[in-house]
């Protein structure tokens, strides 16, 4: 099973994300060897599950964050007992996250521990293989700093090395994502590798074209 998921920041209006999912949802066949996501800002979350729902179509739903707590006195937080409605999965520890908000790996924890406590799925970003995991983890997504938005991005054979290397660590049955500056034309040479089971997508997320281009990319060696 390979996995694809957009991850789509501070960007959309509601109005653009309900676009987006519209034109995408209804071409969207069922893929046994695939499972594609989108992870918009909070305020699309209802919509574009609502969508999904309607149109019955196969993408899961993430959030790109979740609170460290339950619910209560906790300004400007959501909750993860209000996103489990919304959302299958949720990113957890981005390095936007840990860098701009400076979040830290305990942090990182509790959250991760409200969305297994809910049912949410964590997809919990690692910079390295060095990074800790939190216990109950399914996924992790590597995503090296120098690669994110730079346009430039690790070589296929480094990031197998480090998924392997997260593996050998943490488990084998661990699904270990790659992200940083994948588009159409590298989305294939990422997921050929043998410790690779998806991608992890920003800037090319954004775009229905490039965004389609890499499930096909994807599909093809699924
Ligand atoms: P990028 O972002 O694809 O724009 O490099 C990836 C991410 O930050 O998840």
């Amino acid at each position: 099973m390979k996995w694809v998921i957009g991850n789509w920041k501070s960007h959309k209006t509601i109005q653009e994300a309900i676009e987006w999912v519209e034109e995408i949802g209804p071409h969207l066949e069922k893929h046994p060897g695939i499972e594609v996501a989108v992870c918009p800002n909070y305020l699309a979350l209802p919509d574009i599950r609502k969508a999904v729902q309607v149109g019955n179509w196969p993408i899961l739903v993430g959030s790109q964050d979740v609170s460290a707590f339950e619910i209560g006195a906790f300004t400007g937080d959501v909750a993860a007992t209000y996103l489990k409605p919304l959302v299958d999965l949720s990113i957890v520890g981005h390095s936007e996250r840990r860098n701009l908000f400076k979040e830290t790996d305990e942090l990182i924890e509790k959250k991760v521990q409200r969305l297994l406590v809910e049912g949410i799925t964590p997809v919990v970003c690692v910079q390295d293989d060095q990074t800790p995991i939190p216990e109950g983890c399914q996924i992790v997504a590597y995503e090296p700093v120098f690669a994110i938005g730079s346009g430039q991005p690790d070589t296929p054979q480094n990031a197998n090395e480090v998924a392997k290397s997260i593996k050998q660590k943490h488990g084998s049955e661990l699904v270990v994502l790659y992200g940083g500056s994948v588009k159409s034309d590298n989305a294939k040479a990422f997921v050929e590798q043998s410790d690779i089971d998806g991608l992890l997508i920003g800037g090319a997320s954004l775009e229905v074209e490039e965004f389609n281009k890499i499930i096909e990319a994807v599909k093809s060696v699924s």
